[in-house]
């Protein structure tokens, strides 16, 4: 029971191919209580999918680009739980245009960064009042170290996540909180179909030591739930790679 007793926000619960609905029937499986978010006509299929997990786990409305949820955010998960020990940013989106480098308008670059990397930020600054016992907080990550075929914006707002990270973990650190990353493979959710020719992931088993599984969200959604677990006490500010390995070899 490795997470026994904690009260966590999970964040990106949208089909149960999500590495967040992983991670949410995971740690419940380890003693967790968990509250869900989503948003607009996602919303409902959010319930819908929640009720396959382990146990009831309540769902309130977050758009990570609404200021309005996000100041409510804190009271309205205390409608649920009086504290957090820890919260999942699993959460992305590009318009179609980022995915052109070269073409791509600064409102579709400006989008993807406002809601893939800046949100990490909005998303534990507006959990801090619940967070007062310190904790953890993890976010999923793309390898921003290369320039990857067809990631182009949201490439580089993965990169401006990666960072932020760090700048959380300077922030976070005095008050006990921990900000880490999980850099997943490629995983075949629906986040992943929207990257124009995802498909060329496929082979990356082929090149990672330990291969890799494209529809096997587990081993990252373990990863999440081992760093928001007390078993990382001195770690922040970190990428964990769970990749099967792919990220350490020069092909
Ligand atoms: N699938 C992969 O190959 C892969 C690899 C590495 C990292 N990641 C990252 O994992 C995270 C989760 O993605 P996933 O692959 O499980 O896909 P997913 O489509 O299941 O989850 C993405 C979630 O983001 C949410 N979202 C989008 N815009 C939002 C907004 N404005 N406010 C709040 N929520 C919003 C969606 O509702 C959805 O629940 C993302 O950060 C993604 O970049 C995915």
């Amino acid at each position: 029971m490795l997470m026994d007793g904690k009260k966590l926000l999970i964040t990106g619960v949208l089909m149960d191919s999500s590495i967040a609905f992983h991670v949410a029937r995971l740690a419940q499986e380890q003693g967790a209580e968990v509250v869900l978010t989503s948003f607009g006509r996602t919303f409902r299929i959010t319930q819908t999918i929640a009720r396959r997990l382990p146990k009831p786990a309540p769902v309130i409305e977050l758009d990570v680009t609404d200021t309005e949820h996000l100041a409510t955010l804190a009271d309205r998960v205390g409608e649920h739980t009086d504290h957090l020990d820890g919260v999942l940013h699993s959460i992305g989106f590009a318009p179609r245009g980022a995915f052109n480098f070269m073409e791509a308008p600064w409102e579709d670059v400006s989008t993807a960064v406002h809601v893939s990397a800046y949100s990490l930020k909005a998303l534990a600054a507006a959990c801090l009042p619940r967070m007062s016992e310190g904790g953890s907080v993890v976010g999923l990550t793309f390898d921003a170290q290369y320039a990857w075929p067809m990631y182009d914006w949201m490439g580089v707002a993965k990169a401006a996540f990666e960072a932020t990270n760090r700048y959380l973990a300077r922030d976070l650190g005095p008050r006990g909180i921990r900000a880490n990353l999980v850099s997943a493979g490629p995983i075949a959710t629906t986040a992943a179909k929207s990257i124009p020719e995802f498909e060329q992931f496929a082979r990356w088993g082929e090149h990672a030591p330990l291969g890799w599984d494209v529809k096997d969200p587990v081993p990252a959604a373990q990863a999440c739930v081992a760093l928001l677990s007390d078993w990382f006490p001195a770690t922040t500010g970190e990428i964990v790679h769970v990749d099967g390995g792919y990220h350490a070899t020069g092909f």
